[in-house]
């Protein structure tokens, strides 16, 4: 994929605020509460199977699309399975679809899909997965999603033996020149954005640090401050 880590600009991180954590009366307005300061949207989408809770579907996907047709909407499969899904989500207008490995008959075939119809495919794994199961399908992804708790729920605590997994990333994307994002998720907060930047993590997914913390945009200001003062450019 070309153009994915200009994306990021000369930033330490893309925040992506995760809608797991807003109040499912007010999602709109727990987007608009962050007054900018978040980059992208986060929707996770669990169907009771591969993860233990039951979030949104497509019709969320495009209701944000309508609400927010500027945002780059960055949807996180957390289904099985995955190739199942994906039809549902292709015209809702996702900027990323993200599957994760564990949960893909065919993972190939299925972020193939993805990019024939014309969205960026990302790539996730599960704390307890190697990372060495990717390597078949990184050229042909825009992002690399390392799941940094197990995954299903918000307010989980940031599983440190991940971070070796996104150093791993940092050194093959540079070795065979790839241009995708690495794309931490779970238990990021202003305590670990900085760790998470600093071994190489491009985009950080955080819920409850942002939306269960009274003050949405300041949070994640306090987020991205922590992640600057690690940052190497
Ligand atoms: C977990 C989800 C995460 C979740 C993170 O299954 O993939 O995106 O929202 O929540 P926090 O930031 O609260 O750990
Ligand atoms: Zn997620």
């Amino acid at each position: 994929m070309n153009g994915m880590l200009s994306l990021k600009g000369g930033r330490a991180c893309i925040l992506a605020p995760s809608i797991l954590s807003a109040d499912p009366l007010s999602v709109g307005d727990a987007i608009r509460s962050l007054g900018g300061e978040g980059d992208w949207i986060h929707v996770d989408v669990a169907d009771g199977h591969f993860v233990p809770n039951l979030t949104f579907g497509p019709m969320m996907v495009s209701a944000l699309r309508r609400g927010f047709p500027d945002a780059f909407i960055d949807v996180h499969l957390m289904v099985t399975p995955a190739e199942d899904f994906i039809g549902m989500f292709m015209n809702t207008g996702p900027d990323i679809i993200t599957v994760q490995a564990e949960a893909a008959r065919h993972v190939h075939r299925t972020l193939q899909a993805i990019r024939d119809a014309g969205i960026t495919p990302g790539v996730g794994i599960d704390p307890g997965t190697p990372v060495r199961v990717l390597e078949p399908v990184l050229h042909m992804v825009g992002l690399v999603l390392v799941m940094t708790v197990n995954p299903g729920f918000g307010g989980q605590k940031f599983l440190p033996e991940t971070l070796s997994k996104v150093k791993h990333l940092v050194r093959e994307r540079a070795v065979q020149s790839f241009d995708f994002l690495i794309e931490c998720d779970g238990g990021v907060n202003s305590g670990t954005a900085g760790v998470l930047v600093k071994a190489g993590c491009d985009v950080l997914v955080a819920g409850s640090a942002v939306y269960e913390s009274g003050d949405p945009a300041r949070a994640a200001r306090e987020i991205r401050r922590n992640a600057e003062s690690e940052w190497r450019v």
